[in-house]
């Protein structure tokens, strides 16, 4: 179907610079047409939350108007087209990840879901007292809590991975540790601080030489870069689906299907069991053994949407426009007088941290609020990467496919008008 092309956005640098039509992607978003304090939206906090495209809105309404019913348990016509439905967003994920069996999909909350999952499933059977995780100095708390909880509960030990001052690991630090104790190591694909890329795919390899298995936090990569776990070789990964222009609520567990089949069930309820007596309990099969209760179902629906969407433009493109974008703003930015960007890694996704020199992050974030651009200033729950470069907060621009040149150069102006009520 052909769309109107809008005149708001000028044609020119992000053509040139990629194939992507941009200014015909941003009709797709209902939400970016519209004006905050009297100002064009300009939403730069895509790694907090992304915005939904009009197919996915469709898709959670339509589902509601003319399927709402539960899954996997009714025989009538409803519960046969949503279950059908639901189910085609696992295909569609496991196309998505170029998962070999769609059994490896688990239906999480999101990517938090996803890591507990894994550490009071997979790790209360299998990590021991004396035993060692390895996560980095870059993790989410999503990526930390979990573990040291875990770690309390086994008598385990969590070490961590140091990075440098770019913001890039130590790798020769990570041979070192890892070790004969070792029982996981929990690595973010892309940092959400930081921005940084890291190594994953010889992060993994490392770990197997020694008979490791990785988790992948996957929630800042699967939005901005094609995900391959067999070509990762990664035992787990893990996204969510709000950030990758999907509803709240629904995210994927991968995970390797004998890990999958050794692992207790996380919760327990209806839909993951076979056969229920009083005295024994039969598990249901992968990967319905993990989907205790009524899933997100409408969330699941929404889901395969997104992941349509996204596949239809291309992840190869979503990332090489994205670089540029990144690469644009990060040359604008790094200009301004008293700024320092916070994370300067060679390998980069989406994310440009930074602070100003006598201005606190949140007054750099109100201030472009009333500019109409939409920024995240604090920690980005992620503490620890604060304490190691001895800021107390950073602003946080992050992007996604929709965003222009023209939005970053009014993110640089509005960093000018902070800084002339500061200075
Ligand atoms: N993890 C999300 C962020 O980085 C919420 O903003």
């Amino acid at each position: 179907m052909k769309r109107a092309r809008p005149a708001t956005v000028s044609e020119g640098w992000e053509k040139a610079g990629s194939p992507l039509d941009i200014a015909r992607i941003r009709q797709d978003f209902p939400i970016l047409r519209q004006r905050v304090h009297g100002k064009p939206l300009v939403y730069l906090d895509n790694a907090a939350t992304s915005q939904k495209p009009q197919c996915v809105i469709d898709a959670v309404r339509r589902y509601y108007e003319a399927e709402n019913s539960n899954i996997h348990r009714g025989i009538h016509y409803l519960s046969e087209r949503a279950t059908a439905e639901y189910e085609e967003t696992r295909a569609k994920v496991q196309r998505f990840l170029n998962a070999s069996d769609s059994r490896e999909i688990v239906f999480v909350r999101g990517t938090t879901e996803g890591i507990n999952l894994v550490t009071q499933s997979y790790g209360r059977k299998f990590v021991k007292a004396g035993d060692e995780i390895l996560i980095t100095a870059m993790e989410h708390h999503s990526n930390i809590v979990p573990w040291q909880i875990l770690c309390e509960q086994a008598g385990a030990r969590l070490r961590v991975i140091p990075m440098n001052h770019d913001g890039e690991l130590l790798l020769e630090e990570y041979e070192r540790l890892l070790g004969g104790r070792t029982k996981l190591v929990a690595v973010a694909h892309v940092s959400n601080a930081l921005g940084t890329v890291n190594p994953v795919k010889q992060i993994v390899e490392l770990a197997h030489r020694r008979g490791v298995p990785v988790l992948l936090d996957g929630a800042q990569a699967a939005p901005h870069m094609a995900v391959d776990v067999q070509a990762l070789d990664c035992d787990f990964y893990t996204f969510s689906g709000h950030k990758l222009f999907g509803p709240t609520g629904i995210g994927v567990l991968y995970g390797k299907a004998p890990h999958l089949e050794a692992m207790p069930p996380y919760q327990a309820g209806g839909d993951m069991i076979s056969l229920v007596t009083f005295e024994k309990t039969h598990y249901n099969v992968l990967p319905y053994k993990f989907e205790a209760g009524t899933p997100h179902i409408a969330g699941g629906i929404g889901l395969g949407a997104a992941v349509d969407y996204v596949t239809g433009i291309g992840l190869e493109a979503i990332a090489a426009y994205e670089r540029e974008l990144l690469a644009y703003a990060t040359q604008a930015l790094s200009a301004i007088r008293g700024l320092k960007v916070i994370g300067t890694a060679k390998e980069k996704a989406a994310v440009l941290s930074f602070v100003l020199e006598g201005v606190h992050p949140h007054d750099i974030g109100t201030i472009l609020d009333r500019e109409g651009v939409a920024i995240r200033a604090g920690h980005h729950c992620a503490m620890p990467v604060m304490q190691r470069f001895g800021v107390p907060a950073t602003a946080r621009a992050s992007f996604a496919f929709y965003n222009t040149k023209e939005e970053v150069d009014v993110l640089v102006r509005g960093v000018h008008k902070v800084l002339k009520v500061f200075r």
